[in-house]
């Protein structure tokens, strides 16, 4: 990993993979070298009112099917997602000054890919799941622990299950932007649309 010279490449809409999964791949592979962790990544919602939210997340999946992340149903996100199943991610790579923009519509994960995902995940992250009420207040960090050594105990010499209110979601995406910063200001952008024919029309626009 090296964070010494920049290397800003210039954003070319002819070179661009016509697939914005697999542009997202070609810029995923690049961003590895340089990044210490690209999968954390923001993800923007809002409720029925409007009001924006936005906060890091780990991103867990990726395929034509869409990005994961995963986190609590009944954390605010989720009831978000719940009023408003939309949410736009955002993923900044700053040694190559590239971000990506998207867009779409969220779906809960199948059970048996929170199952698994859940179940290769360190025992204390396990845990965790089941005894914080993401969101909420608590009145000491003494009573968060109180609660995870309760779980620790429910749990002790066995497997620890998956608890419904936990998952992943799915962004669907309906909008990419692919964003590379160039020295002179004059930065390079590019959206994608979908065209309704599993294509997408790719579409510079001004920086
Ligand atoms: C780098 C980073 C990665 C994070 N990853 C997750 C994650 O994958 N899932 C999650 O629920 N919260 C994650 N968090 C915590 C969230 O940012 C947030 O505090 C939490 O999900 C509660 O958000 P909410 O109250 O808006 O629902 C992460 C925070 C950071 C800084």
């Amino acid at each position: 990993m090296s964070f010494s010279k920049p290397r800003w490449i210039p954003l070319d809409e002819n070179t661009l993979h016509p697939n914005p999964f697999t542009q997202f791949e070609l810029w995923w592979a690049e961003a590895v070298d340089v990044v210490r962790e690209p999968e954390a990544i923001c993800v923007a919602t809002a409720d029925a009112s409007g009001q924006p939210r936005a906060r890091m997340v780990l991103l867990r999946g990726r395929d034509e099917r869409g990005f994961c992340f995963y986190t609590n149903y009944e954390s605010r996100k989720g009831e978000d997602l719940e009023e408003n199943p939309r949410a736009s991610l955002l993923w900044y790579v700053e040694p190559l000054g590239r971000q990506v923009r998207i867009e779409g519509n969220v779906e809960k994960v199948s059970i048996e890919e929170s199952d698994a995902y859940f179940a290769d995940r360190p025992r204390g992250h396990q845990l965790g799941a089941h005894a914080s009420q993401q969101s909420r207040p608590i009145e000491s960090r003494s009573a968060l622990q109180d609660a995870v050594d309760v779980v620790g105990g429910t749990f002790e010499g066995k497997d620890v299950p998956r608890p419904n209110h936990w998952g992943g979601y799915r962004i669907v995406p309906t909008f990419f932007e692919f964003w590379q910063h160039r020295e002179d200001r004059i930065h390079d952008r590019v959206f994608y649309t979908p065209q309704g024919n599993g294509t997408w029309n790719l579409k510079r626009h001004q920086p």
